[in-house]
């Protein structure tokens, strides 16, 4: 319970930290959530922002995200040991916080992001072919319509199996694992997704409308 609730609540203030509207308030003296989507995320920075916040958001946000699985990986070590599987449960508890720290941030009055970036860099510390899989699912469905949310819903969607699968490639068929993890991963993977899922609801309702923007760099400033 201690290694649980010490590594939530790290995770959650670090994703709390909100770059985009940060490097954006920096930057343009204005607040994200009140251009382009109004979301506080990496995708809306590049396009309403421009390039220098874009590109510090990105690696800030992706980083707050690597780190707090880090952390969660040392605590439930340092309290639980490396002897059991209960240590590997570090990365979970760290990510999924991190995400739910973005997505309601406590220093920026709830209101964060989509926590895709953020999402990503936890799939990364799980075992990087997850993100490698998801990320690919990602760009090949944003480059080929353009719309960058068309390819967040469906990487969300589907990190949950990617998760599963890898977690059952490297872990539980090389007997690292029991398949009371590999349950308990896969409810956590889902949980997340449907919160990432459901974070896209009005872009979800766009694309179906048609209404949905394409992306493009800086423009709709
Ligand atoms: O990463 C968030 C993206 O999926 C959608 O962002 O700004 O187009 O709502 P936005």
């Amino acid at each position: 319970i201690a290694a649980i609730l010490l590594t939530a609540v790290i995770s959650y203030l670090l994703g709390s930290i909100s770059f985009s509207i940060i490097f954006t308030k920096m930057f343009d003296k204005k607040d994200i959530r009140t251009m382009g989507s109004g979301n506080a995320g990496m995708t809306n920075v590049l396009r309403t922002a421009g390039m220098k916040p874009g590109v510090l958001t990105t690696i800030f946000d992706f980083l707050k995200g690597v780190v707090s699985c880090l952390i969660g990986t040392a605590i439930f070590s340092a309290l639980l040991g490396t002897s059991t599987e209960l240590y590997r449960y570090g990365v979970y508890v760290a990510g999924i916080a991190v995400v739910l720290g973005h997505m309601y941030p406590i220093f920026f009055g709830f209101r964060g992001g989509k926590g895709v970036l953020t999402t990503a860099s936890f799939l990364l510390m799980i075992t990087p072919p997850v993100l490698a899989c998801d990320f690919s699912v990602f760009l090949i469905l944003a480059l080929l319509t353009k719309y960058v949310s068309l390819g967040s819903v469906v990487a969300a969607a589907t990190f949950p199996f990617w998760g599963w699968l890898f977690s059952y490639l490297f872990f539980f068929r090389t007997g690292e694992v029991s398949l009371r993890y590999m349950v308990i991963t896969t409810l956590l993977l889902c949980f997340l997704s449907a919160f990432v899922v459901g974070r896209h609801h009005a872009n979800i309702g766009r694309l179906i409308h048609g209404t949905e923007k394409k992306f493009s760099l800086h423009h709709d400033k």
